[in-house]
């Protein structure tokens, strides 16, 4: 079973950001998947490098969105956004420092990592954008 499941608490109702959410599960499981097979590091560490990359695009879109709507919590989000960044990084830097330790970090913290911020930063933001962006 993947660990991230898609939710439609996920849905934020813009299509372009929905979809980089389902990729973004779908990359996530991909990886957890690896690591369930004890792949090669160094496959491993490039598939973070990829979802490092495709999650700053993604909150680089969310956080237009949320100009473009003048949302008031955009501080907050784009706040969340950056730790969530460094987070992921320093799950990287562990993991290359040392696979082991950093294979149970990853395993145990990345799908919470990500679907808290979903269910709870984006379901707000999802709130607030209505069925105007529907
Ligand atoms: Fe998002
Ligand atoms: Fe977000």
């Amino acid at each position: 079973m993947p660990l991230l499941q898609w939710k439609s608490a996920y849905s934020l109702g813009i299509p372009s950001v929905d979809h980089e959410h389902r990729e973004l599960i779908g990359m996530i499981n991909e990886v957890y998947d690896h690591m369930e097979d004890a792949a090669d590091p160094v496959a491993i560490e490039s598939c973070l490098e990829d979802i490092y990359a495709s999650i700053a695009s993604h909150f680089a879109l969310e956080e237009r969105h949320m100009r473009e709507a003048r949302y008031t919590e955009y501080d907050a989000h784009k706040d969340e956004h950056e730790n969530l960044l460094d987070q992921l990084l320093e799950m990287m830097d562990e993991f290359a420092d040392d696979p082991q330790s950093g294979r149970e970090t990853l395993r145990k913290s990345l799908a919470d990592w990500f679907g808290i911020h979903f269910a709870t930063f984006d379901a707000r933001l999802h709130e607030s954008l209505g069925d105007h962006h529907g």
